[in-house]
């Protein structure tokens, strides 16, 4: 392929996936969104393979080569590996698990950067001189550096959601002090790097910074507690952009360092906007310590936890109070995606419908475990999305609603955000469901949720408990409503 045609699918591929993200920031256009990602990709993909790149060769000049001029059959052999794992991972995991697997493969970049990093280092068949030489250098050392932090943290994360590490945040004694020194170390050390005259005299800064970084990243990502991991996975999904686009650098491909850019800055806005709505500050995210079973952590909301009696209710009577309503808001969360029970909400929903009632649904932005979470799994029940709203949308309406009909959810609806500033979740925007002529919430226990605070929504008077696992609850509703 020549350096026009390379380039030509280059810049195809970078418009695809920026057509991409925007389709994907909306439930309508999502699928269209996935699939200019998947073109793109694909382009982008051939045309490194099959492409030129500009490379240095010896004597400070630049030419165009072929990318893979004898090496084909070792790229096709490590992407049927990689892909094949890619598919099998992808069938088998849970939609529950989705936020493991994103934290694991986010390892991956972390863990390329880091070995292409390498790799150029080694590379003696480059002779760089005067600034270039500096620049090649500092690319490396700040790509390893990324590389290996996001390597590192993602392992953590991972770890820490798929429960085979603690939530608990590890709070080493003077941990902020831990922290600058080993800022200190990467810089010293990534002076010693770029000065070094040889190889031999780089090697050892390289690898201490590597291990000071890897360290860094499992200290960073141990001391932030459970209910703050959301934000910690959008953040490492930032990183992991930055990563790629470091190597794009090192090695000189324009398209993985736009790409790269596009995932660490949409990664960091992702980050924000949660840390928005769990009434988080970034910095304090990072600095960790917050969430579930954390030492200092009070685990009730106030002093003594809410107070009151529950009212439960049966499904029939859930029935017969809906059918009664005129206006119905449906609060999903984490619950409705364990008992999959989407498709028999949305029955009810089209029953509801039928009989002339208002039903519509309050999204939060973190409700379940992944961000859209709730929405993938509306659309997958085929939900019509001008009936699914976001919280901002529809929380001035809970006052003029009859029924909010909360199922799974437990965090996202917690009264005790805006009434009790000593609550852990103090400040958190949530769905004010209380605030409707009837709250049913819709669980198995009186447990609390993800955030690991009581809920004081149920002891309201206005509130009923529908004990039970959501789909076999919701079915037995159904039932009621068509009988
Ligand atoms: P949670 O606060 O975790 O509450 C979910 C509730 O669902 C639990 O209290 C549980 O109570 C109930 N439940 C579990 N299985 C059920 C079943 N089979 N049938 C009926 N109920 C069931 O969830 P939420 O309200 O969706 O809030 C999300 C929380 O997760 C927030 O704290 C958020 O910060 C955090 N988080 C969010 C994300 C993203 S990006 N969305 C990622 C990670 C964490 P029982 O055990 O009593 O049934």
């Amino acid at each position: 392929m020549s350096a026009t045609l390379t380039t030509v699918s280059y810049i195809g591929a970078i418009i695809l996936f920026v057509l991409s993200l925007g389709g994907l920031s909306n439930p309508e256009t999502s699928r269209r969104g996935n699939w200019f990602g998947i073109i793109g990709m694909t382009i982008a993909v051939l045309a490194t393979i099959f492409g030129s790149r500009l490379v240095e060769i010896p004597g400070g000049h630049e030419e165009w080569k072929l990318v893979m001029p004898g090496g084909l059959v070792f790229i096709i052999a490590a992407m049927a590996v990689g892909g094949t794992v890619g598919i099998i991972a992808a069938r088998v995991v849970k939609m529950t698990q989705m936020p493991e697997l994103v934290a694991i493969m986010h390892s991956l970049v972390g863990l390329a950067a880091c070995t292409i990093g390498y790799a150029s280092f080694i590379d003696t068949s480059i002779q760089f001189v005067g600034a270039e030489h500096v620049i090649h250098v500092t690319e490396i050392y700040i790509g390893v550096l990324i590389g290996a932090v996001t390597f590192s943290g993602s392992v953590i994360a991972f770890g820490k959601l798929s429960g085979k590490i603690g939530g608990k945040p590890m709070l080493l004694p003077g941990r902020h002090f831990i922290n600058l020194t080993g800022l200190v170390l990467v810089l010293y050390f990534g002076y010693a790097f770029v000065t070094a005259d040889s190889i031999q005299t780089a090697t050892l800064p390289l690898i201490i910074m590597t291990v000071s970084a890897l360290l860094f990243g499992i200290h960073m990502v141990m001391a932030i507690g459970g209910a703050d991991m959301p934000v910690v996975v959008s953040m490492l999904n930032s990183y992991s952009g930055w990563a790629a686009a470091a190597t794009g650098f090192m090695l000189s491909n324009d398209l993985l360092i736009v790409v790269g850019a596009l995932v660490g800055s949409s990664g960091a806005i992702l980050s924000y906007i949660m840390c928005k709505a769990m009434n988080r500050h970034f910095l304090s995210v990072i600095a960790g310590g917050f969430g579930t079973g954390g030492g200092a952590v009070a685990k009730k909301s106030g002093d003594a936890g809410p107070v009151g009696e529950v009212t439960p209710i049966s499904a029939q009577e859930t029935a017969e109070l809906l059918k009664e309503a005129k206006s119905v808001i449906i609060v999903p969360g984490y619950g409705m995606a364990v008992a999959q029970a989407q498709h028999t909400v949305y029955e009810i929903t089209k029953v509801l419908r039928e009989m002339g009632k208002n039903v519509r649904f309050g999204i939060h932005p973190v409700a379940g475990r992944m961000p859209g979470h709730m929405n993938v799994l509306l659309a997958e029940a085929k939900v019509p999305y001008d009936i699914v709203m976001e919280m901002d949308e529809l929380n001035d309406d809970f006052p003029d609603t009859d029924v909010s009909m909360v199922i799974g959810a437990n965090d996202i609806v917690n009264p005790a955000a805006q009434e009790d500033p000593t609550s852990p979740i103090a400040g958190m925007p949530v769905l004010e469901v209380w605030k409707a002529k009837t709250s049913v919430v819709m669980k198995r226990s009186m447990a609390s949720g993800y955030a690991g605070v009581d809920n004081p929504l149920f002891y309201k008077e206005n509130n009923r408990m529908l004990f039970g696992d959501a789909k076999k609850m919701l079915d037995e509703v159904l039932a009621a409503l068509k009988a």
